[in-house]
């Protein structure tokens, strides 16, 4: 049973703020390339949802699933692939969305998996970025909001696969 308080830490009118600019911003940049954007599941859903909505250019979405924490908080270090794409993107412009990069180890092995399917090109958009956390060096090319080493919840990511539905980004209170 949870019993935390939730202490909201962006709320959901800053979210979607961010997410229009992004989408803005990617439109921009995105412009004639007709990119597929990969949803890394579950964690990204909510994003993925929104951002699609706010790009003003011609995209595919497609999903993949990955696991590196299983039900743990910290990550192993171990990236399994859970679920492939259903597209084929040699010669595409791919745009993966994460709704947090921590430590690294996910975002390094999609990129590396990915890379093997020749894109055209391979960027990353996520929304919280953990900078600090950083356990691999990788680029990070779109951030929504850079964030603290706090336990996150919610707009897609869980607590024992719960919360993922809070319209904010909140931090659990003991
Ligand atoms: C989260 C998130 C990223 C990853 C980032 O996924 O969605 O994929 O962790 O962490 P890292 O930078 O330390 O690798 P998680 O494994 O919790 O699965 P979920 O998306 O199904 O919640």
């Amino acid at each position: 049973m949870m019993t935390s308080k939730v202490k909201i830490l962006i709320s959901e009118q800053q979210i979607q703020n961010r997410i229009q600019a992004l989408g803005a911003e990617l439109s921009e940049d995105y412009q004639d390339k007709e990119p597929v954007l990969v949803s890394i599941l579950r964690g990204s859903f909510l994003f993925l949802a929104d951002l699609t909505r706010a790009l003003t250019v011609p995209h595919e979405v497609d999903f993949m699933a990955v696991s590196s924490y299983g039900n743990a908080q910290e990550s192993t270090g171990v990236v399994r692939l859970l679920q492939d794409l259903s597209s084929d993107v040699s010669g595409r412009h791919v745009l993966v969305v994460e709704d947090i990069v921590d430590t690294g180890l996910t975002w390094q092995y999609i990129r590396a998996n990915l890379m093997t399917r020749r894109p055209a090109s391979l960027k990353i958009v996520t929304l919280l970025n953990k900078e600090g956390r950083r356990r691999v060096d990788v680029q990070v090319d779109y951030t929504g909001f850079v964030v603290d080493d706090a336990f996150v919840v919610g707009y897609g990511l869980d607590y024992q696969q719960k919360l993922r539905n809070l319209p904010y980004i909140g931090v659990l209170q003991e």
